[in-house]
């Protein structure tokens, strides 16, 4: 039975990748989420309690918490891991929708929003990988997914002029580069490790944003059209993770594509 393990399976991409996985009842998927009571609350409701699913709890940030979660995924699949699927994430609301020049007016909240994202996008990614390769050595896909963003693309953002998200776009761009050293150390044993941007997609991340911010995310929009004249604005969890999914599905170290930064396309064109 393949075996799944999806981070921050709460909410958004997360529990998409969650519910679409689970619907095929070989699978086993384990969700690690921060609240499990209030996740075990809704798979009952709206999974019907899928007897195939899962739920551990762990805060990426807290390594003890990891170690448990690796160690209750072994003692679940019995021992090994097919594919990991690092999707939690921090996105602040603090860079969304000013420059970094700005941002800097406030250079004591600047640091403390770098740090935060950098220990929980990097620093928890990293601590993630190390504490659940050895399942995945064992396991049969031996894949190892992070879900980044195309923010870090260097390219579109100095072609586009895409201003904002500067701590979320460094902290993805890091988590890239680790990916891409885990790739270099583990291709040798079969696992495959690479970054999937899922595209633009709505999961309510604007839902209480100013008329002042919303002017910012139709600059960003402006510029995302500029780029991709045929962007028609979000598209639904459902269909960027049935995306993300066929991207993992046809991606292998023998194809060349371990260590590398996609979109939900499969290739370099984020939108
Ligand atoms: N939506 C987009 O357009 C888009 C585009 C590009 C990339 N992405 C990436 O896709 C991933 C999911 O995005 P989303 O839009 O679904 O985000 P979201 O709705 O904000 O969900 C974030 C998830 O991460 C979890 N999380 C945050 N900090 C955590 C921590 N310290 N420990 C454990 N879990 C933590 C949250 O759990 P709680 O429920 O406990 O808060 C939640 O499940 C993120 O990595 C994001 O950067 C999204």
């Amino acid at each position: 039975m393949p075996s799944y393990v999806i981070t921050g399976a709460s909410r958004g991409l997360g529990w998409e990748f969650l519910r679409q996985l689970s619907s095929d009842s070989n699978n086993i998927v384990i969700g690690m989420v921060r609240n499990k009571h209030a996740t075990d609350t809704r798979v009952s409701e709206e999974l019907q309690a899928r007897s195939n699913i899962h739920i551990l709890q762990a805060d990426i940030s807290d390594y003890g918490a990891m170690q448990n979660a690796a160690e209750e995924t072994a003692h679940i699949t019995g021992g090994g891991l097919d594919y990991l699927i690092a999707n939690a994430g921090m996105v602040a609301g603090f860079d969304a929708f000013d420059p970094i020049g700005i941002l800097g007016k406030q250079p004591e909240a600047l640091e403390h929003n770098l740090m935060q994202a950098f220990k929980i996008n990097v620093v928890s990614n990293i601590h993630l990988f190390n504490l659940f390769t050895p399942l995945i050595l064992k396991g049969e896909a031996k894949k190892v997914i992070a879900i980044s963003s195309g923010h870090a693309d260097l390219n579109i953002t100095a072609k586009f002029n895409i201003d904002v998200s500067a701590v979320y776009a460094i902290t993805k761009a890091s988590l890239n580069i680790a990916v891409a050293k885990f790739s270099a150390q583990y291709a040798k044993d079969g696992v495959l490790f690479m970054s999937i941007c899922p595209g633009v997609v709505d999961t309510g991340r604007y839902a209480s944003a100013t008329e002042e911010q919303l002017k910012a995310v139709s600059r960003m929009t402006k510029s995302f059209k500029e780029y991709a004249p045929h962007f028609k604005g979000p598209a639904s969890p459902e269909s960027s993770v049935r995306d993300v999914l066929s991207v993992i599905n046809n991606s292998s170290v023998e194809n060349g594509d371990g260590g590398s930064f996609v979109s939900h396309k499969g290739n370099q064109q984020w939108l």
